[in-house]
């Protein structure tokens, strides 16, 4: 794709990447990305910002034949999707300098092997003139690195953030066309990389405040160009209270645990308590992160299997405990056949989450008439919580 105009003098340059299904051989990509860059020719220097992931390298390279010169290159982010490119960048353009923060500039010596003379690092707040076009760089740590930053285009009154408000669309769209979707999948990506780091991503929300932003130009996925949205939609991700939902995430072997699944969310359903359920083989782990950004409750379904939780069901636990959502209960229920320490080795796996741990259940083989009735004392419980501390 050729690069696109957003305004007078700035263009998307780029990637968009329909086949990629899958992050850092980790996070789900179901519909794709796109690998942003931006081009600003101001009336002395031209800045290109971020560049974009190496095995896409050969399309921006295209983009870049005609642009006569690049002056600046604006490192966001020291993660290769945006970064690896920069050094071919630097070849094509060699009297190019890349401007950035230390931290980062630490971070691209160490990954690309940079060399050190090619940098310029910027303080928080510093701007940098183009003639016509002033960049201000805003430092924003630990979205989802240490080390990030963004850009805001004074006179254009455009916020390049990178990664800060992305989501991971495939699309032609240049600008975002049905906020539905892009919603879905800007939760998606806070819940899977920006969650765990919501205390200090709260001051960087705080520090944006006072900037007036047309267009938000993020480097995943479409440009927001009535961004109040998103940026509403962050503040209640990070800000927002726990929601009146157990998400329950859960594996079963021979359906004791699946049938207490199946009581417990019924009787939750009938205290008014939303569930989201995850069965852990067949769930979409995106899907799942997605839904801990709100809920209230965790509750992990589980049998017994070489003496302690399923695997499966420990990995929901070690995910959890990593994203550290914002629930402040916790429970397990489950059966086993003999013995075994699934409660003790799943409470050990979450000392990230600040919960309160309710009684767990577990029975041992089919559950019982008095297993049944302990389910709904913990479904009991759970609306109990949740009303008590004002979960909507
Ligand atoms: Fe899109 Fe953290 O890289």
């Amino acid at each position: 794709m050729h690069k696109r105009q957003i305004k007078e003098k700035i263009h998307w340059m780029g990637a968009v990447d329909w086949d990629s299904r899958l992050f850092d051989s980790l996070i789900p990509l179901p519909d794709g990305t796109t690998y942003n860059a931006y081009l600003v020719e101001g009336s002395e220097k031209t800045a290109l910002l971020d560049a974009v992931d190496p095995p896409m390298a050969d399309e921006l390279m295209a983009q870049l034949d005609e642009v006569p010169k690049i002056d600046r290159l604006i490192s966001h982010h020291a993660e290769q999707d945006h970064s690896g490119t920069i050094p071919r960048v630097l070849d094509r353009f060699p009297e190019a300098k890349v401007v950035t923060t230390p931290k980062a500039k630490g971070m691209l010596i160490d990954l690309l092997k940079i060399p050190e003379d090619k940098f310029v690092t910027v303080t928080d707040g510093e701007t940098l003139s183009l003639g016509d076009k002033t960049l201000k760089f805003i430092h924003t740590p630990w979205v989802h690195w240490p080390e990030t930053m963004v850009t805001y285009l004074e006179e254009d009154r455009i916020l390049f953030s990178c990664d800060f408000y992305g989501s991971h669309i495939a699309s032609t769209d240049l600008f975002v066309t049905d906020q539905g979707r892009v919603h879905e999948a800007a939760k998606r990506y806070f819940a899977e990389i920006m969650m765990p780091f919501r205390n200090v991503i709260k001051k960087n929300v705080e520090k944006l405040k006072g900037y007036d932003i047309q267009m938000l130009a993020p480097s995943h996925g479409q440009i927001y160009d009535r961004p109040a949205w998103i940026m509403d939609a962050y503040r209640e991700w990070i800000l927002g209270a726990p929601k009146n939902t157990v998400v329950l995430p859960y594996v079963t072997m021979h359906g004791s645990t699946k049938i207490m699944v199946d009581h417990m969310v019924a009787s939750l359903v009938k205290k008014g308590v939303r569930v989201e359920l995850f069965n852990l083989t067949v769930t979409d782990i995106g899907k799942l992160a997605m839904a801990l950004v709100d809920a209230g409750t965790i509750v992990i379904g589980t049998p017994t299997v070489l003496a302690g939780p399923h695997p499966l069901a420990a990995y929901a636990a070690f995910l959890a405990n990593a994203l550290r959502p914002k629930a402040q209960f916790l429970s397990i229920v489950g059966s086993y056949g003999w013995g075994g320490k699934t409660v003790e080795t799943l409470a050990g796996m979450i000392p990230n989450l600040k919960v309160e741990v309710l009684d767990p259940v577990l029975c041992k083989g089919l559950p019982s008439e008095n297993d049944f009735k302990a389910l709904d004392r913990l479904a009991d419980a759970i609306a109990e919580k949740h009303a008590a501390h004002g979960f909507g």
